[in-house]
């Protein structure tokens, strides 16, 4: 039994958990007038409320107490100082450094300089840009842009767009292409006047094959729809850690920005990755969304655990994966502008912490990232809500709500009601099939409104809650061996399907090979 699960703090966890079966929350709540204050954080533009929860004041210390062992403060201190907590790649986790506004990282050296410089050539694009004084290869100002992009390299600026979509005005329209099918990028090509276009090649490798693929398939578009004297080139930015290759590629050294090793690709929006974000909506909105990405950031490095937004969110996602075995948590925002934030979180959460293996190579003997789905409310209700009220799953859920703005009374009204109903529920007499058990946790994150504050203070909310609970399950949140072994099998079968010799493969998957050959045949 690994020293996790023999520890004090989870063995107080597990006895709880099992002196806590039969509670019901909304007795909690009468037993405790003052509940709902004593168990919601403000900060910033964020309320939340998690009193709606399976806990009660024991629970919420003795969770702390594990935080409190698995050494958080320490590990939040060493992620700050630019320690190489990124143990298989041995390289630090310095998104923080993106959006910081003084040197901190001692580990590292002082990266602010570079960060600086980039966000200065940023600017100056983006300026350039949003005023038309950056043309195309035949003099027109540029209307569109087409990142090219994928994972870390897309969820976050394609998420951002839509949430800002209120402040992306004055700018060019930006559309994202992610997939491998090329029916992604030609559902946005025929939309589009190549002179008036430019293509961002967004990797930070750049050798991911669906992000190269897209960029060969936008350069042939743009040769054979300029006018033959007009250069391509003229049309393409690119954001990499691997400037040679980008320059290999054909992208001029002047239009590539640089992203760095020291950032995980599922943390990189704060970086030039961010770019069609600030073309969209301009450099001083994209600077607002760093500060208050800064701000959560200085709430991480100095609120006591207790108080600690991150924290309790991570704590809560430890509860509930490890003592009530819940194998799945649900994010619902009601706002359609937030649609793509549980897509963006999946990545966040699930490439961060869906792990086997411990920092010290061990096989963990207990549950580590959840499945992490949702989609935007009120439309999840006429999808899963009947799962979440009458299922057998435990799911928790975090609902997210933007006071202000765009929402409407409905939405508020909508969010709240399903939490409410999830924690009271309802019983029927003589009719069990209507009865709502209840009793079914979900915390209710408050945005004051969709602003890029709120945006930048809310993401990195998250991204600190990954990291706590990636310290607490003693895993390293920040490498993702696990995508390999699909990208080499998949480049092995390519000849396969071109009818030439590939590596022998299992019985099923020749089979398959064959029936798409045969079909695509007819
Ligand atoms: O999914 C694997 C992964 O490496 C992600 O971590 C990353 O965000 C994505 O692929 C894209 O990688 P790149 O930015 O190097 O193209």
């Amino acid at each position: 039994m690994s020293a996790l699960r023999q520890s004090p703090a989870w063995r107080a966890l597990a006895a709880h958990r099992e002196q806590f079966a039969g509670t019901q929350v909304r007795d909690l709540f009468t037993a405790d007038p003052d509940r709902a204050s004593r168990l919601s954080l403000e900060f910033g533009e964020l309320f939340l409320d998690y009193s709606r929860n399976l806990v009660t004041p024991d629970t919420m210390r003795l969770l702390a107490a594990l935080a409190d062992q698995a050494r958080v403060a320490d590990w939040i201190r060493r992620m700050f100082s630019g320690e190489p907590i990124n143990n298989t790649e041995n390289q630090p986790a310095l998104h923080v450094a993106l959006r910081s506004d003084r040197a901190q990282f001692p580990d590292r050296g002082d990266v602010l300089p570079k960060v600086r410089e980039v966000l200065s050539r940023m600017r100056v694009i983006v300026d350039q840009v949003r005023s038309g004084a950056l043309r195309g290869s035949t003099g027109k100002p540029v209307r569109s842009v087409v990142n090219l992009g994928i994972g870390g390299s897309d969820l976050g600026p394609r998420m951002l767009t839509r949430a800002l979509r209120t402040y992306c005005v004055g700018g060019p329209q930006v559309r994202f292409v992610a997939n491998a099918d090329p029916s992604d990028l030609e559902a946005v090509l025929h939309e589009l006047d190549p002179e008036t276009t430019l293509f961002i090649v967004a990797s930070k490798s750049f050798t991911t094959e669906e992000t190269l693929d897209n960029a060969r398939r936008a350069r042939a578009w743009l040769a054979e729809s300029l006018p033959r004297d007009a250069a391509p080139q003229a049309h393409f930015f690119a954001v990499t850690a691997y400037v040679d290759r980008a320059r290999e590629f054909g992208i001029a050294i002047e239009r590539i920005l640089p992203i760095w090793e020291w950032v995980g690709g599922r943390f990189s929006v704060w970086s030039a990755v961010g770019l069609p974000v600030a073309l969209a909506m301009g450099m001083d909105r994209f600077d607002a969304l760093l500060k208050g990405a800064r701000d959560m950031d200085a709430h991480f490095h100095t609120a006591p655990l207790e108080r600690n937004m991150p924290v309790i969110m991570a704590l809560l996602s430890v509860w509930y994966t490890n003592f009530w075995d819940a194998q799945t948590q649900a994010v619902i925002p009601y706002s359609e502008d937030l649609r793509e934030l549980p897509a963006y979180l999946q990545q966040l959460e699930m490439e961060s912490n869906g792990k086997h293996v411990d920092r010290d190579g061990r096989e963990v003997d207990y549950p580590t990232a959840p499945v992490v789905w949702g989609a935007s409310g009120t439309s999840s209700q006429h999808s899963f809500h009947q799962l979440l009220h009458q299922g057998t799953h435990l799911v928790p859920v975090d609902f997210i709500i933007a006071a202000a703005g765009t929402g409407t009374d409905v939405l508020a009204a909508n969010a709240i009601a399903q939490s409410a109903a999830l924690m009271s529920g309802r019983s029927v007499h003589g009719a069990p099939h209507r009865t709502h058990p209840g009793n079914r946790p979900s915390s209710v994150i408050v945005l004051e409104r969709l602003s890029p504050e709120a945006l930048g203070q809310l993401l990195s909310l998250y991204e600190h809650k990954v990291f706590v609970e990636g310290v607490i399950w003693n895993i390293n949140s920040f490498d993702q061996w696990g995508v390999e072994l699909g990208k080499t099998l998949a480049r092995e079968l390519l000849p396969a399907f071109r009818g030439e010799a590939s590596p022998d493969s299992d019985p099923a998957t020749r089979a398959l090979i064959e029936r798409i050959r045969r079909l695509r045949a007819n």
